[in-house]
C-alpha cells in the first residue's frame, strides 16, 4: 500500500471522489493541511465480462491503482494496459513475488477461482474473488483458513448486497417497516444468452446464477431457509446436451412461516430482467427493474416505455462500484467484511440441496451442519 501526501488544496477534489478518509488520518502540521491518502495496489486477473465492470469500477474508484492486468489473451491485456498505465502479463508469477502489490481481482472462468484465490493469499495477497468461490465447501474452507493464517481479506463478491435498491429493501425490512416478513421473491432473468463456452465450465445453474438469490434472501431477510424445493426446465437444447437448465423455480421454507420463491431463466428477450419483492404483515417492498430514461412515448392505441437494462454490467454498475470501494475500505480501513466465511458456507449448501432437490423431484432439509461432499 502507498500512503501519499496530499496539501489541502486537493482535498476538495478528494471529496468529491468520494474518497473515504478516517477523520484519524487527516492532520494538522504547521498550520497547512495534509491528508494521508491510502493507495491500494492491485492486479486485476482475467478481463472478460466480469473483469470489464471490475474496470470501469477502478476508474472511478480512488485510493485503488491497478499495477498488473492478467489475461490468457495477450492482446486484451496489453490494451487495457496501456489505457491503464500499468503492466499485462499472460500468468500470474510476477504478481504473487510484487511484495508492492496488496491485493488481487480473480475475475477468471469460475473452475480456475479456487487455485487462484489460494495462489494469491499463500503469496499474502487480500483477494475480492467472483462468484462461485469455490466448486466444493472443502475449497471454500481452505481458502478463508488461508486467508486467516495470513490475516488477508478474502471478499466474495455477491455484489447484488451492494445494489442501493435492494441494500435500501434489505435496510426496511430490518427497520421493521412491513411488519413480519411472510412472502420473499427474487426473479432473475439474464440477458443476452451468454455463450455456450461460458456456461460449459460455469459450473451449472445453481452454482452460477441462483447463488445471487439464495444470497439475497439470507441478506433481504436476516434468515436462514430450512427447506428447498426446486423444478427446473430446458428450453434451449445446447443447455439440455451439457445437462443443464435454463430456467428454474426454486421454493424455500423458513422457520418463521416465511416463504420464498426464486424464478431463474437465462434467457429473457426483453432485457436483463432483476427485480424483487418482499411482503410483510404491514405492506410490501419492491425493487423494480431499472431504466436508463423515464421517457414514455404514448400514442393512438399504444404507449411505449423504454427497454430495461440490457445485461449485468449496466444494471448493476452502482453496485459494482459499491463493492469495490467496500473491499478496498476492508484492507486498507479495516471495515467490517460485509460477507463472511459464514455465508460463503451457507450459500454453497443452499445451492448444492436446491440442485439435489431437483434433480431428485423432492424437497430436501437444508442441513446446514452438514459435510456436503462434493
Ligand atoms: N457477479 C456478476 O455479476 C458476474 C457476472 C459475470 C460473470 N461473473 C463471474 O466472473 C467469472 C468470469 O466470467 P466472465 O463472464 O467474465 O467470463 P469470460 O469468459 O467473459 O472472461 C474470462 C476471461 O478470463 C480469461 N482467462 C481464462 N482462463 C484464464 C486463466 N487461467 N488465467 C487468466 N485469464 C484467464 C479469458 O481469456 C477471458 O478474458 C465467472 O466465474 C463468473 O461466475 C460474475
Amino acid at each position: 500500500m502507498v500512503i501519499v501526501f496530499m496539501p489541502l488544496c486537493v482535498k476538495h477534489v478528494l471529496h468529491s471522489c468520494q474518497t473515504v478518509i478516517p477523520q484519524c488520518l487527516q492532520f494538522q502540521w504547521l498550520s497547512v493541511t495534509f491528508l494521508i491518502m491510502m493507495v491500494l495496489k492491485i492486479a486485476l486477473i482475467g478481463l472478460g465480462r466480469a473483469g470489464r465492470f471490475h474496470l470501469n469500477s477502478i476508474r472511478r474508484a480512488s485510493g485503488i491503482q491497478l499495477k498488473y492486468v492478467v489475461d490468457l489473451e495477450s492482446t486484451a491485456a496489453e490494451a487495457v494496459a496501456a489505457e491503464f498505465g500499468c503492466s499485462a502479463l499472460s500468468d500470474t508469477g510476477p504478481v504473487f513475488q510484487d511484495p508492492d502489490i496488496d491485493a488481487v481481482i480473480v475475475a477468471t472462468p469460475t473452475l480456475t477461482h479456487y487455485d487462484y484465490v489460494m495462489a494469491a493469499l499463500q503469496a499474502g495477497k487480500s483477494v475480492l474473488t467472483e462468484k462461485p468461490l469455490g466448486v466444493s465447501l472443502k475449497q471454500i474452507d481452505e481458502c478463508y483458513q488461508e486467508a486467516e493464517k495470513k490475516d488477508r481479506i478474502l471478499f466474495l463478491a455477491f455484489n447484488r448486497r451492494f445494489d442501493p435498491s435492494f441494500s435500501q429493501v434489505a435496510q426496511r425490512v430490518k427497520n421493521g417497516d412491513i411488519g413480519t416478513v411472510q412472502i420473499v421473491r427474487t426473479t432473475s432473468r439474464d440477458h443476452p444468452l451468454p455463450s455456450m463456452d461460458y456456461i460449459k465450465t460455469s459450473c451449472g445453474i445453481f452454482h452460477d446464477c441462483i447463488v445471487h438469490d439464495l444470497d439475497m434472501l439470507r441478506f433481504l431477510t436476516g434468515e436462514d431457509p430450512e427447506e428447498v424445493f426446486a423444478y427446473g426446465s430446458n428450453f434451449i437444447d445446447s443447455i439440455k446436451e451439457l445437462d443443464d437448465l435454463d430456467t428454474v423455480i426454486v421454493q424455500l421454507k423458513f422457520a418463521s412461516g416465511m416463504l420464498a420463491t426464486i424464478d431463474i431463466s437465462r434467457n429473457a428477450v426483453y432485457g436483463y430482467d432483476q427485480r424483487v419483492e418482499v411482503f410483510g404483515s404491514r405492506g410490501m417492498l419492491q425493487a423494480e427493474n431499472r431504466i436508463a430514461t423515464t421517457t414514455v412515448h404514448f400514442s393512438e392505441g399504444s404507449v411505449q416505455r423504454p427497454a430495461i437494462d440490457p445485461s449485468f454490467p449496466t444494471r448493476y454498475q452502482e453496485g459494482y462500484f459499491i463493492e469495490l470501494v467496500s473491499f478496498r475500505d476492508c484492507v486498507l480501513h479495516g471495515k467490517v467484511l460485509p460477507i463472511t466465511h459464514a455465508d460463503a458456507r451457507k450459500n454453497y449448501i443452499m445451492a448444492h440441496t436446491a440442485e439435489e432437490s431437483c434433480r431428485s423431484g423432492k424437497p430436501m432439509k437444508i442441513d446446514y451442519g452438514c459435510g456436503v461432499s462434493k
